[in-house]
């Protein structure tokens, strides 16, 4: 279709831009969704249940209604009656099904028991406090530790993200393989509960105008928000307007709606007032879903030369009482290598939360974990080099999907060109046999990739009489630069420079545009601006009785008016197409271990990868620095305790809840191959979002591995891991499966 100097005119890594709305965010003119203040507006704050599982007896909310400022205290005794909506899933559906304030029944801490809607928000927030709740505890006390209830482990119907993967899968004789296989491993590997905690906190604003709702709402979804709130509402989709200018990261947490969005309306018709509903940072760890934490199986059997004969990945999760939410965790271990004989599989454990969610990278990350690690353990078994292991077991087809060539694959490059930069042939092959002083050094490596999802958009390019464009569709803008990429997509296609090209985004009167989730945006949305700017150009070339001139056209618009193409890019689904799309990389880093201390810093990492047409290098870039540094926070330093007797998340705050800052950093030699992709889509561009932390924090316990011997196959790794040595699985049985 497409490759380097076709009619498209775009490199294979393109300039690296800055990004267009870089001014407004840095000198705070970015307007966000709770910026928005119309007239009248008043403030609503949730009141949390104290228990995790149990009933409501009696809520005496005298004392907050009589309140200085309060306007309406909604329970469940008063608030209107919602429609049902069923299940959450993927985009387009609620975040949870279940809504607050219905009904008495109490599935988690923190779940919402009252709303309080005030003239101000230290107002609501007083009320709220004064709202008394009498509880019924569920006797049997709260469930939260999924571990403890493995026997109730169930398969979930489906896994609710982009593609829908299927929830079990098995190739050949995985169970037979592994017994005849000369070496095998059993292997247990974990990651906690983690939050998204986006710089930007989830809010809504809500404004009524007769039976008319405009939502703006800081979404990776405005067309999935419009469809929930008029769901709930019982209203035509048409009903409701959704704006979001911008959205300060999202990660998964803003990809679908939770109950905040849908009360900010209820609300406001409540008052017959604009509403605002800004959860804060405490409150975003109950209201927006987290990541399962996961335990996963790895049985691994494989030759003497290091290939794989058997691979056995069962991942078990947590949902909710409500919502059966599974991760793609085992989804990577289907097709990332060669092998004839796999077996996957994904339950879950319903425990009191609230439903989790998509996270960045949902299931690839924690699952990319459990299997790079076992593959660096059994390189470690064989006396191999993790690398050579890797390229023992590279296949050049899809096994997964019955043996289609990949779209694309740069991945034994990224190999190459990642180790040299790091210098991984300088390391020595047995571990614990590098000391810098105190500080034990070593290196691991991994494997990243991450599926070429796409979805249906629509896109309206408008060329104007002087010379200008106008595109236009409903995507968001969360943050990651995409909008930039996409103007540089209509003005590689129109042949404009990019300050002529006007944008309008995230809104629902614009053409339908899918979640900016699943890394897929640039792909599906870029690729419906290439066909409306072509559609444009075709339109004007009929008008005009001429060929299409695209390097010429303001003239001949100037004679028509402006001319209008609109388009709807239609990806094939994972039947139809004939090639198998996947973004990879090759992971390497650098980790010191201070054995007294336990230490473990991460001093170099070189990370390469190949993700087809790089629209603009610099933001990409960005992507895959964010996503190793996140893949740092994942092996280190990310953990939502869960007290196993309260039910309750512990650390909800930045201070306990631990994030990767600067310190946690260093310099991330990260960079693109050009990998020119001719059958993913039109434009040729696959992911970048969420790639970078596949594989990273693998490499981090690798690399601990390398530098002292010891496996810590419990994330995070900590220093009381480090130093404990809880959380060394070798010692746990494997799970019930
Ligand atoms: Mo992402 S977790 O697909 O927003």
């Amino acid at each position: 279709m497409i490759g380097p100097g076709d009619g498209f005119g775009a490199p294979l890594i393109g300039p690296p831009l800055p990004r267009r709305d870089g001014p407004a965010k840095v000198t705070g003119a970015a307007r966000y969704a709770t910026d928005e203040m119309p007239p009248g507006l008043a403030h609503g704050v949730f009141a949390e249940s104290a228990i995790a599982a149990g009933r409501i007896r009696a809520v005496d909310a005298a004392a907050a209604r009589a309140a200085p400022g309060v306007l309406a205290v909604l329970t469940h005794e008063n608030a209107p009656r919602l429609a049902q909506v069923g299940q959450q899933g993927q985009a387009g559906r609620p975040g949870q099904s279940h809504m607050p304030l219905q009904d008495a029944h109490i599935f988690h801490a923190g779940q919402y028991v009252a709303l309080v809607v005030a003239e101000t928000i230290e107002a609501a927030e007083h009320a709220a406090d004064l709202v008394r709740v009498e509880y019924e505890p569920d006797p049997a006390g709260p469930r939260a530790r999924f571990e403890a209830h493995l026997d109730e482990a169930e398969v979930p119907p489906r896994i609710p993200l982009i593609g829908t993967p299927p929830v079990e899968s098995c190739r050949g004789d995985p169970e037979a393989a592994l017994a005849a296989a000369p070496v095998r491993l059993d292997l247990i590997y974990r990651t906690p509960v983690e939050h998204h905690v986006p710089m930007e906190q989830h809010g809504t604003v809500a404004a009524w105008d007769g039976d008319r709702v405009t939502v703006w709402d800081s979404t990776q979804h405005v067309y999935g928000v419009r469809s929930i709130v008029a769901k709930f509402l019982a209203l035509e989709e048409e009903q409701v307007r959704v704006l979001s200018a911008f959205t300060g990261g999202a990660f998964g947490s803003k990809g679908s709606s939770w109950p905040h969005i849908t009360f900010a309306a209820v609300a406001a018709r409540e008052v017959g007032r604009p509403v605002r509903i800004w959860l804060g940072r405490r409150q975003g760890f109950v209201g927006a879903g987290h990541r399962s934490p996961t335990l996963q199986r790895m049985r691994v059997g494989a030759g003497r030369d290091g290939r794989l004969q058997a691979l056995l990945h069962e991942a078990v999760g947590h949902s909710s009482p409500y919502d059966a939410f599974s991760d793609a965790t085992a989804v990577v271990s289907r097709m990332l290598y060669a092998c004839p004989a796999i077996r996957t599989g994904h339950r879950i454990v319903r425990v009191n939360v609230n439903t989790p969610t998509a996270m960045r990278a949902p299931g690839e990350a924690q699952g990319s974990y459990a299997l790079e690690c076992a593959m660096d353990e059994l390189a470690a078994e064989l006396g191999l080099d993790p690398l050579e292991l890797r390229l023992r077991n590279y296949t050049e087809r899809d096994e997964d999907e019955g043996g289609k060539p990949y779209s694309s694959k740069a991945l034994r490059e990224c190999y190459r060109q990642g180790a040299e930069r790091f210098g991984w042939a300088r390391r020595p092959l047995a571990p614990r046999t590098q000391r810098d002083g105190r500080w034990r050094v070593g290196q691991g490596m991994a494997t990243a990739v991450y599926p070429g999802k796409q979805s249906p958009a629509s896109a309206r390019v408008t060329l104007l009489p002087d010379g200008r464009a106008e595109m236009a569709t409903a995507t968001q803008e969360i943050g990651t630069g995409g909008s930039t990429a996409l103007a540089m997509v209509a003005a590689a296609a129109l042949g404009l420079p990019l300050d002529r090209l006007r944008f309008a985004y995230g809104d629902t009167r614009l053409p339908r545009a899918p979640v900016s989730a699943g890394s897929q945006s640039t792909a599906s949305v870029g690729s419906a601006i290439r066909l409306a700017a072509e559609a444009a150009l075709r339109r004007l070339a009929a008008l005009s009785g001429g060929a299409p001139n695209p390097t010429a056209w303001a003239e001949q618009v100037a004679n028509h008016g402006p001319v209008s193409g609109e388009a709807t890019y239609e990806p094939p689904d994972k039947d139809a197409r004939t090639h198998a799309p996947h973004a990879f990389g090759a992971q390497f880093c650098e980790v010191r271990v201070a054995e007294d201390s336990g230490e473990v810093r991460v001093a170099r990492w070189t990370g390469a990868f190949g993700c087809g047409r790089i629209v603009n290098a610099r933001t990409a870039h960005s992507q895959l620095l964010g996503g190793i540094v996140w893949g740092i926070g994942m092996a280190l330093l990310e953990e939502t305790h869960l007290d196993a007797r309260l039910g309750r998340f512990m650390n909800r705050n930045l201070a306990e809840y631990l994030v990767a800052v600067n310190a946690d950093v260093p310099v991330i030699d990260a960079f693109f191959l050009p990998d020119a992709d001719e059958a993913v889509n039109p434009i040729g561009a696959k992911n970048v979002g969420e790639i970078g932390i596949c594989g990273a924090a693998a490499a981090i316990a690798n690399a601990v591995f390398h530098a002292t011997g010891r496996r810590i196959r419990d994330l995070p790794i900590t220093p009381e891991r480090m130093l404990l040595g809880t959380g060394d699985a070798a010692a746990h049985a494997p799970s019930s499966a």
